[in-house]
């Protein structure tokens, strides 16, 4: 056996975990638990991790090259998660740049990289990830956006059986990403992209920006085609609504 599962009833979070122990951990290993008291989401979010609602679970990976690919690493995992939800018979599954999951147009999954180490060499990267299995109303109303949940579907995929692909797809997909970077992706990614062809309004701060969705380039940047020609727009504080 090559990897590792970290399994808890109750944790803090399995992202923290995961990052407290980077010394001991090879790239492949897992954290999974059940509860979270201090789930976190990005944007410096809390993610609320009650029992039964969800699979909360993160991914250790160390680079070689540095942080700068992170960008493109959260639109990998999207690629990873939709292929593992589709081969376990869940339609509906879409992406929406740079970081969330979608069934049937409402956010499913939702995926958040943290990383320590060198910005220029060996750094260690913890991909977490929480999906929604099965929400009680009362969960439900502390989300603030609209959501789904597997619940929805006619049979339920088993929780260990996801949590086990999905591994095995991450490991499939980092190495592909390792070996080619962001280009073998671009065609799944677009494939799955719900914007893709749609026009969209681009939220950074104050500014905004109209365009056509056009895919991702090789850094992992949403290309626009725009009045002024097809311009490449970076993630951080860039949120995106339909125009
Ligand atoms: C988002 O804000 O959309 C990303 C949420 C990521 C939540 C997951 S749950 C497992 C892992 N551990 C955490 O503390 N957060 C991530």
């Amino acid at each position: 056996i090559k990897n590792r599962c970290f399994y808890f009833n109750e944790i803090n979070s399995t992202n923290g975990f995961l990052l407290e122990h980077v010394k001991d951990l090879s790239s492949g290993d897992i954290c999974v638990a059940e509860y979270q008291s201090a789930g976190r989401g990005r944007r410096g979010r809390q993610w609320v991790s009650p029992y039964g609602c969800h699979l909360y679970t993160s991914f250790y990976w160390q680079f070689s090259q540095g942080m700068a690919q992170a960008m493109g690493l959260s639109l990998v995992v999207g690629c990873s998660l939709v292929t593992v939800l589709r081969s376990l018979g869940v339609d509906g599954i879409g992406v929406k740049w740079p970081n969330d999951i979608y069934l049937n147009h409402k956010k499913l999954a939702g995926i958040l990289i943290e990383m320590s180490g060198q910005a220029d060499s060996v750094c260690d990267l913890v991909i977490g990830i929480g999906i929604n299995l099965s929400m009680s109303p009362a969960q439900a109303d502390k989300i603030d956006q609209p959501w789904s949940d597997l619940s929805e579907l006619t049979q339920l995929p088993d929780k260990t059986e996801l949590m086990i692909a999905l591994q095995q797809q991450l490991v499939t997909d980092l190495e592909l990403f390792q070996r080619q970077g962001l280009k073998a992706f671009q065609s799944r990614w677009r494939e799955a992209d719900l914007f893709d062809g749609e026009p969209i309004k681009l939220l950074m701060g104050e500014n905004s920006v109209e365009g056509i969705c056009c895919g991702i380039d090789e850094q992992g940047a949403i290309l626009l085609k725009t009045e002024e020609g097809t311009k490449a727009f970076v993630g951080g504080e860039i949120s995106m609504r339909p125009a």
